[in-house]
């Protein structure tokens, strides 16, 4: 059996990572240490993991920008699929912990909390580009590829939304992630992009 390069294990540390926080939640609400609510525990963790997942996948571009290490890019496909994978479960824990599984209530549910629409069609966003996350669809769409995914971006801005109509209340912790989200976006903004590999070079004649 051939070993492992240490691409692979690289990928498989950031796949085990990824895991664990399923792993830890699963556990708390098992041993009984999830709180009163522990299908709310689970509704929001998802949630927020999810947007850390999205506000990570987003970063890697930027990151290989400034360092050129080769490993970022080789995640970016990983870690988007687990946005998608997070968000799913979101969505999976809200039917069967809010709704019952009882789809009915949705109608009445989306007149009471608007922001489950925003929601949805963030989800709708995750899943168009996790189907076309390949490299089949890659070749298919040539330069489209890239347009569709700039959808990322607008996704993040309805993640945010959502999140912002939730917690209306206390901002405290979404203003933590609006800052992390502007500062990801940012580095989008074309003299910024321009700058970060100029940035690379100095680091580098500096060490
Ligand atoms: C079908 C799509 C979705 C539905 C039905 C949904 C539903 C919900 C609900 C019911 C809550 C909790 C509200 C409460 O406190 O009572 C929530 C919170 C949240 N959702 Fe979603 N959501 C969806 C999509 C998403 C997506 C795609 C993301 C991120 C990628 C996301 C991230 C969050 C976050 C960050 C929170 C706040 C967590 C907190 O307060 O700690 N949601 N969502």
């Amino acid at each position: 059996m051939a070993t492992p390069n240490r691409w692979q294990l690289w990928r498989l540390g950031v796949f085990l990572a990824a895991l664990a926080p399923l792993v830890s939640w699963g556990w708390q609400v098992a041993s009984n240490a999830a709180g009163p609510e522990p299908g709310r525990y689970l509704l929001l963790n998802l949630g927020l993991g999810a947007l850390w997942m999205l506000l990570l996948t987003l970063s890697l571009t930027p990151l290989t920008k400034l360092t050129r290490w080769k490993g970022f890019a080789l995640i970016r496909r990983q870690l988007g699929l687990w946005t998608l994978a997070y968000a799913t479960l979101h969505l999976l824990s809200y039917a069967l912990f809010i709704l019952g599984l009882d789809w009915g209530m949705l109608g009445s549910e989306v007149v009471k909390r608007p922001y489950i629409i925003v929601g949805m069609l963030a989800l709708i966003g995750l899943v168009a580009l996790g189907v076309t996350s390949n490299r089949w669809s890659m070749r298919r769409l040539g330069k489209r590829w890239k347009s569709l995914h700039k959808l990322s971006y607008s996704i993040l801005g309805l993640v945010l939304l959502h999140f912002f109509w939730v917690v209306r209340a206390d901002l405290r912790e979404w203003a933590a992630y609006a800052v992390a989200a502007a500062l990801v976006m940012a580095t989008r903004l074309p003299p910024v992009a321009r700058t970060l590999p100029r940035l690379r070079y100095r680091f580098s004649r500096a060490s």
